[in-house]
């Protein structure tokens, strides 16, 4: 595939995520407490988080440890942390979270795979096949872009990790009801988890400074704010004691 044919189909891609983001806020994607029946068939909770999200773990690695360019400079750094993401995103954080008699619709799992293969394609065969060497040369590990977009990655990636960890120490074995999260972020926002995710894509897309990047952070951005809204009008109408101060996802913003 040309430089050209990708930057088209990322064009569309975008697109695509721009509909998806006006849609998701009509329609409420049906996993963890928004799940419904109404969906088709349901599959167990944790192997449809593994499904969804190991095609963009196993896509990333396959470019990294096959694409022709992926040692010629370094944008395996960007592999490295799309990687490091994915390994916990597929592998631990299903094993971690308590959902006991939890189920999801298939169409989710697999409207998930469709979108994780997408991105991870995208971003695996341009940086892998036709991303330009001198761009990604040693000057570029010490540009201001880069070093921003990494401390953001990490700090998302942080962010994400200890909000998750909160969310999901809130139940005792066996208990499958919800609470009201407090502390950390939670304080400030409903779902840091979401904008923990959304600083690291936008991180991690300033770091790349590409356009399949720059795509899988509009995404992001398209799936998550939406899916942050419908969690913050969750909690309002189940807990009438929920702080009505608390900002969706953006802390003081939005
Ligand atoms: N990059 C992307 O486009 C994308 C898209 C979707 C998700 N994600 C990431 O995937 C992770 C999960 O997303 P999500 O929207 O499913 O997160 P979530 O609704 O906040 O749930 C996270 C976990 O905590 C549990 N939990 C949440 N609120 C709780 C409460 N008040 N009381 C007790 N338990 C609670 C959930 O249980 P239940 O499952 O039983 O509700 C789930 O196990 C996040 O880190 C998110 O950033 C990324």
């Amino acid at each position: 595939m040309s430089i050209n044919t990708l930057q088209i189909l990322t064009g569309l891609w975008i697109l695509i995520a721009l509909i998806v983001h006006v849609t998701m806020f009509y329609v409420t994607a049906p996993f963890g407490r928004h799940t419904s029946e109404k969906w088709g068939l349901l599959i167990d909770n944790k192997l449809g988080w593994m499904l969804m999200e190991l095609p963009s773990l196993l896509i990333m690695a396959y470019y990294l440890g096959w694409g022709s360019q992926s040692f010629s400079s370094y944008v395996w750094v960007l592999f490295g942390l799309w990687i490091l993401h994915y390994f916990h995103r597929s592998l631990i954080y299903p094993l971690r979270i308590k959902a006991t008699p939890k189920k999801m619709p298939l169409v989710i799992a697999m409207s998930a795979i469709l979108f994780n293969s997408v991105n991870a394609s995208l971003n695996g065969y341009y940086l892998a096949e036709l991303a330009p060497l001198e761009k990604y040369s040693q000057v570029w590990l010490s540009s201001p872009h880069f070093l921003l977009g990494i401390f953001l990655f990490i700090i998302g990636f942080a962010i994400n990790l200890r909000s998750d960890a909160i969310l999901i120490n809130l139940r005792k074995p066996g208990e499958t009801s919800y609470k009201i999260p407090r502390g950390f972020l939670f304080t400030y926002v409903s779902s840091p988890n979401l904008f923990g995710e959304i600083i690291e894509w936008a991180g991690f897309a300033l770091m790349a400074w590409n356009l399949p990047a720059l795509s899988f952070m509009v995404w992001t951005f398209a799936n998550l704010v939406p899916r942050a809204k419908n969690h913050h009008d969750w909690y309002l109408q189940h807990f009438s004691d929920y702080p009505r101060e608390r900002k969706i996802v953006f802390p003081f913003l939005y």
